[in-house]
């Protein structure tokens, strides 16, 4: 098959021109070999109400992925404006992630973490190649709200409130 001709986009340019799409945080969470994982997206969206299908974009180079894949289900937590140092620890690549963060099984089993505003939690429906991402597509299987407060933004690389 005959590839597309690449048209040269800045990188730089093109991280600052999406990062004036401001988005909610989320920590996608699973267990893999018995041990609590998780990872900071903003990517996450929901897609279909019938069948109920969510998406996140996972980086091909996240150690955090393949045990999400082998766990074949998570929970998307949807943090609060309360909870950037929580966002912060589950995208740094150093620290136990899990330390002292409150939790319980949902029905997957994937960690439902202390003080998010709600979760989906969900099977690994469909996963699709997206260049150095992939989409994946999960299918709810529980959800509930837990906090009405104000959800955490991030906006142009950094954190923001959302004011009333
Ligand atoms: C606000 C925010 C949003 C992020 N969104 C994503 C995302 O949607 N997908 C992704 O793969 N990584 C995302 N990351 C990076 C991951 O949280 C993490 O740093 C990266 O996956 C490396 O860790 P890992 O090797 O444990 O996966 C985000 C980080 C931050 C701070």
């Amino acid at each position: 098959m005959a590839s597309e001709p690449t048209i040269q986009i800045d990188q730089a340019l093109y991280r600052q021109v999406c990062g004036h799409f401001a988005t909610g945080v989320t920590v996608i969470t699973a267990v893999d070999g018995g041990e609590p994982v998780g990872m900071a997206a903003n990517s996450f969206t929901s897609v279909s109400l019938d069948p109920p299908l969510v998406l996140f974009c996972a980086g091909k180079n996240s150690s955090t992925w393949p045990r999400i894949q082998a766990a074949g289900s998570y929970a998307v937590n949807i943090l609060g404006g309360d909870q950037e140092e929580l966002s912060r620890r589950f995208a740094a690549k150093e620290g136990d992630r899990f330390e002292g963060v409150g939790w319980r099984p949902g029905v997957t089993g994937s960690p439902l973490l202390q003080g998010a505003l709600a979760y989906l939690d969900c099977t690994i429906e469909a996963e699709h190649d997206a260049g150095d991402h992939l989409l994946v597509v999960g299918r709810v299987v529980e959800l509930a709200i837990e906090r009405e407060e104000a959800p955490l933004v991030f906006f142009r690389g950094g954190y923001a409130a959302l004011s009333p």
